[in-house]
């Protein structure tokens, strides 16, 4: 395509690295730090996102190309040109000039934080993300700057060690943040902006005999080369797609990113609608603390998808698009009343997101056609009435068995809208439309939510899978909204998680002193 590069380039600790063109499109990450560059420092534990063996940090230039914004993504999951244009940095990469090991490195060993020592650079790289944004933050950028927030402190819910126990390693985590910044580091961000500016910047167009991958920049060209290869996979973060590549050692053909679409990477609230809008790139990381601050409840469950690994690369897109009955966007969404914005060539069509999802393995989604964005009503003060529950087996970095999202709207004591969706209950997400019935126009008391729980086995028949048997699924369910009730019937407030919380608020606080003074 005119004007766009056959070649990947990035940095790779700090200095400018092009990948040869014998490199197929999708070579993962670790797997050329390893082989092809000798960088065998970032490990190779389970090689699908789940433990963090090969962990290495990403920079890339903020969304206003202001400052680099550096985060922990998992190498294994990473194809190659995913990496273009951006600062790739490895455990290799935080030494000082004279071998001095980082305050990082450094607290690992004074805190006795490793003993096999193979998990330990994964975890040095999860914890050195943290050190540069705490060091980022606390410079006098905005710290209101979406971009630089970190999406919560969890920083190593995505690392697994089979020796330390972790206490150790999380008392060097917080031992790394005492001291200063050295030198060396000290202006990596400033090194890096040059350099990365410095970068080429056209859209990829890569021809490999074991593959095609296209980086376009702009949705039209999206629109054009998806018109032109409507067999082709569109990749966003890889989360998913990484593993049909690493797993399934599927044969992907054409490969489209979305990630370098700039309107894919818009997320903004709407005033005509005053919905918030998610473009079908934009990460959880990015978007985490927007959907904290209009959709409440929706933060934490947020923040419970994946790893923060996971979060820094996975899509809201990607998760809609890739149509899991238990992926964990969809029924929140779906709960808010969410739209999908479709794209093929210049026709965009909106639907409501819960007509998006057809059955299992199918949504509404013609050749060619593409997810644009997501949007959802917000509602001032946070949607107190949406509550998200995801039932898993561990907290962090573990797939729902079963998920509710539950938005009602009691008016005058008696249930006035009701909006109710799960995943891990049917083939697709889905709204339970017979409990809806049940609870319209009824008192908010608990009778009435005892004479609804009968309407479940109406709206779901679930499966029975290694994560929970189908008696366990509707029983959960009908607890859950048991649970519910007493919740929003008792005051208990919406768990928005750590340090966000109160800048969600302060934010709030902001916005509505400005309308004062507008
Ligand atoms: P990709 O992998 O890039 O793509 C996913 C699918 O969407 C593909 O079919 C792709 O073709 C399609 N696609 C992407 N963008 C578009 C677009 N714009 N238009 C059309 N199609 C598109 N998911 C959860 O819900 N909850 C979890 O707790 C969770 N935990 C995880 C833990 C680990 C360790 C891993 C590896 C994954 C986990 N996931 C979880 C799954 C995955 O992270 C999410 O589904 C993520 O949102 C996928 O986004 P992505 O950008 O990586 O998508
Ligand atoms: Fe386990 Fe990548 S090797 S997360
Ligand atoms: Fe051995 Fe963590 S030190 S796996």
């Amino acid at each position: 395509m005119a004007g766009t590069r056959d070649q990947v380039s990035f940095l790779l600790n700090g200095v400018r690295h092009d990948v040869p063109r014998t490199v197929p499109p999708t070579r993962t990450l670790l797997d050329y730090l390893r082989e092809d560059c000798g960088l065998k420092g970032t490990k190779e534990g389970c090689n699908e996102g789940d433990c963090g063996a090969c962990t290495v940090v990403v920079g890339e230039m903020s969304g206003d190309n202001d400052h680099v914004v550096y985060r922990a993504i998992n190498a294994c999951i990473t194809f190659v040109p995913m990496a273009d244009g951006k600062s790739v940095i490895t455990v290799e990469g935080l030494r000082g000039p004279n071998g001095e090991l980082h305050p990082v490195q450094q607290a690992m060993v004074d805190c006795h934080g490793s003993q096999c020592g193979f998990c330990t650079p994964g975890f040095v790289m999860s914890q050195y993300a943290a050190f540069r944004q705490w060091h980022d933050e606390c410079d006098s950028r905005d710290p209101h700057h979406d971009d630089v927030l970190s999406p919560n402190d969890d920083e190593l819910a995505g690392n697994l060690c089979r020796c330390t126990g972790y206490g150790t390693i999380v008392t060097a985590a917080g031992a790394a943040l005492d001291g200063g910044e050295p030198g060396w580091d000290g202006n990596r961000q400033a090194m890096d902006a040059k350099a990365l500016r410095q970068l080429p910047r056209a859209g990829l167009a890569l021809q490999h005999p074991l593959g095609v991958y296209h980086a376009p920049q702009s949705l039209d060209e999206l629109a054009q080369v998806y018109e032109r290869n409507p067999e082709a996979t569109i990749v966003a973060g890889a989360t998913d797609v990484g593993l049909w590549v690493n797993k399934q050692h599927r044969d992907l053909g054409v490969l489209i990113s979305s990630l370098r679409v700039a309107e894919l990477k818009r997320h903004y609230l709407d005033d005509s609608t005053h919905g918030y809008v998610i473009g079908a790139a934009v990460t959880y990381s990015e978007a985490w603390a927007a959907i904290g601050r209009y959709w409440g409840d929706a933060g934490d469950l947020v923040r419970r998808l994946g790893s923060m690994q996971v979060r820094n690369s996975g899509t809201i897109g990607g998760n809609i698009a890739n149509g899991s009955p238990i992926g964990d966007m969809a029924p929140v969404l779906i709960a808010l009343g969410a739209s999908i914005d479709l794209r093929k060539g210049a026709a965009l069509r909106r639907l409501p997101l819960e007509d998006f999802f057809i059955a299992y393995g199918k949504q509404d989604r013609q050749p060619g056609e593409f997810v644009e964005a997501v949007s959802a009503p917000t509602g001032y003060p946070l949607r107190a009435d949406l509550r998200c529950y995801k039932i898993s087996k561990r907290f962090d970095q573990d797939i729902s068995a079963v998920l509710g999202c539950f938005n009602l709207h009691v008016e005058n004591g008696a249930v006035a809208s009701a909006r109710i969706a799960f995943g891990g209950m049917a083939g697709i997400p889905k709204r339970a439309k017979a409990v809806e019935a049940a609870l319209l126009g009824k008192p908010w008391t608990m009778a009435s939510v005892a004479a609804a729980l009968p309407a479940f086995e109406a709206d779901f028949q679930p499966i029975s899978d290694a994560r929970a048997s189908a008696a366990y699924r509707l029983q959960v369910a009908k607890n859950l909204l048991i649970r519910y009730f007493h919740e929003t019937t008792s005051g208990v407030p919406t768990r928005l998680v750590g340090r966000q919380h109160d800048i969600y608020f302060r934010l709030e606080e902001e916005s509505e002193e400005q309308s004062e003074d507008a």
